[in-house]
């Protein structure tokens, strides 16, 4: 399929983004770990999807003790992964096929393994190496407390002590996320100076846009003071109220800006517009659309869609609260419904609690931490028959609304949560770091079955993948849903080749129709695109027009509960 907004400037306002995690999508030489060049070979599925961009979660060379997000060489790419020749021609055949590339920007911290790092520990306290991290001397009579109290997002304390060179025990380095995560010192001209060449680095190279990975935490408070308990979590760093010392203090303006200008010079080139898109979890969402004035970042991932519950009032919150806040700083709104962080859409929908209520949740409860959610989803059943059923509701409704919409590997084929991976082989940091209490996300991060009876299922040839898959992924591979006319790949596909011809859902019109209340939320796109979602058990009649699509058959020509339908009126 052709996609004719390719080189429209601002095609990043209604593109529809998928997010490739490459140890997972493909594995072209068989080794068990996804690749580049797996990932160029399965290019011709995603355009045949009708997708506008790729994200690539970070590909760089890493231990990979956080996925990837520990990044060792941020102008390289992983040797497991393949070669800067392989992401070249990844980046030129994307293109060709009409599809933007957008990568992962990791700016908060490095891995264990950057030589930045391994530098800085190979010298004393106060040397220029030691500057370009955050190390401090600790509390207590011989420093052997931790400079403040801050903890790691995966679990424990956010500082982990050195040893000095003769073995003697020194600093301690900051760590918001795990131990072999040390945080930049964004205070330092040399580590602003060093991003901006990584972003001209790959620019240059025809990147087209960077996702910004927690893109509220660069800037600290120099003075590293503790942080108050949060009274409803009971735990501190995962608190994003107001006034926190390390999410969203201000400096971290300044740092977005400074990327701006330097996708900016970018402008007159001949793919144009380059852009970025932040990774934040902040409340109230006022603090989180500064983030997207047009001197900062250009969109951010609406995480409230992806966790709010799937119920009509909650589904309706989002919608409500979200789109005037975008709009009132000139930013289109994004729709998500799961990432590489959080348990899959089909199996939490299919829970007896399907994820946060905005109708009633306090805002400054912090409750939305992924990992944690995941984990208390984990303890509770799941009937997947109706989880899937609302999941394709919910790719219907995220699909019509104004802005621009992410889509999470395999959530194209329904793929759910894999709920049973044995402990020996968990990989996420949360479960060493939690005490083995939180599973972490490993469940959303299986490699994907693309063809055949039995695993590796097409992700490689026959080298068994880093995570077991399901016995019964034959039924989800893309060949056995390519054929299935009722698939839920048949309907992503179906959904966005509408989006794409039908200009109603490029319009940021969008009204309230007659039939929304209750129930029910039905509104017009553009000049009669009419969208209905019914949450209840009493079936609706739809309006009158041209039935485009729906997420189950209509029962005596009325929409069924936990669907949704597109019906042109115009
Ligand atoms: C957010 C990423 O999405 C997640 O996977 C990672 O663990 C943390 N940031 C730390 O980089």
């Amino acid at each position: 399929m052709s996609n004719p907004h390719f080189l429209d400037s601002d095609w990043w306002r209604h593109a529809v983004v998928y997010q490739v995690y490459p140890r997972s999508f493909a594995d072209a030489d068989n080794d068990g770990t996804g690749d580049v060049r797996g990932i160029t070979s399965k290019l011709p599925h995603l355009a045949d999807l009708g997708v506008d961009a790729v994200w690539i979660s970070p590909w760089y060379p890493s231990p990979l003790l956080d996925g990837g997000y520990d990044v060792a060489d941020y102008r390289d790419i992983n040797p497991d992964f393949g070669t800067l020749a392989d992401a070249d021609e990844l980046i030129a055949k994307a293109h060709e096929l009409g599809i933007r590339v957008i990568i992962d920007l990791v700016p908060n911290h490095s891995s264990w393994e950057h030589p930045w790092f391994r530098e800085a520990l190979a010298t004393t306290p106060g040397s220029p190496e030691r500057e370009r991290y955050i190390f401090r001397d600790g509390r207590g009579a011989d420093g052997e407390l931790p400079p403040n109290n801050w903890g790691s997002i995966f679990g424990g304390p956010a500082w982990t002590r050195t040893t000095n060179p003769d073995g003697t025990p020194g600093q301690w380095y900051l760590h918001l996320f795990d131990v072999s995560q040390p945080d930049w010192n964004w205070e330092n001209p040399e580590v602003a100076a060093m991003f901006d060449d990584v972003l001209r680095f790959w620019f240059d190279r025809g990147i087209d846009g960077f996702r910004v990975d927690v893109a509220d935490s660069m800037a600290k408070h120099p003075e590293l003071p503790d942080h108050e308990v949060n009274p409803h979590t009971g735990f501190g760093s995962n608190d994003k109220r107001p006034g926190s010392p390390h999410w969203d203090f201000p400096g971290v303006d300044a740092i977005q800006r400074r990327w701006r200008a330097v996708a900016d010079e970018y402008a007159d080139t001949e793919l144009g517009g380059r852009i970025f898109v932040a990774e934040a979890y902040l409340d109230p969402i006022s603090r989180l659309v500064e983030y997207v004035r047009p001197d900062r970042l250009h969109t951010t991932f609406n995480f409230d869609a992806l966790l709010s519950a799937w119920t009509v009032g909650s589904q309706r919150a989002v919608i409500e609260k979200t789109i005037p806040a975008h709009e009132s700083v000139g930013a289109p709104t994004t729709w998500v419904l799961g990432n590489h962080d959080n348990v899959r859409v089909a199996t939490r929908y299919g829970k007896p609690i399907t994820g946060v209520d905005y109708t009633v949740t306090d805002p400054l409860e912090s409750a939305g931490d992924p990992i944690e959610l995941g984990t208390r989803l984990h303890a509770m059943p799941t009937d997947l028959e109706l989880g899937r059923r609302r999941a394709r509701a919910a790719a219907l409704l995220e699909f019509s609304l104004p802005g621009s919409a992410y889509i999470y590997q395999g959530e194209e084929l329904g793929l759910e949560e894999v709920e049973d991976i044995p402990e020996a082989l968990l990989q996420d940091p949360a479960w060493e770091r939690s005490g083995h209490r939180v599973r972490g996300r490993d469940g959303c991060r299986v490699p994907l079955p693309w063809s055949g009876g039995v695993a590796p299922f097409g992700f490689g040839v026959d080298a068994a993948p880093w995570l077991p898959q399901p016995a019964h992924w034959d039924e989800f591979t893309v060949e056995a849903q390519d054929v299935d006319p009722g698939s839920m790949l048949n309907l992503y596909r179906a959904a966005l080749a509408l989006r794409r011809e039908r200009a109603d859902f490029r319009s940021d019109d969008m009204a309230p129709h007659g039939l929304d209340g209750g129930d029910v939320i039905a509104f017009t796109r553009g000049s009669g695109t009419v969208v209905v979602v019914n949450f209840g058990a009493q079936p609706v009649e739809l309006p009158a027009g041209e039935v485009l699509l729906t997420s189950v058959d209509l029962v005596d020509g009325k929409l069924p509960q936990d669907a949704t339908a597109w019906v042109a009126t115009g």
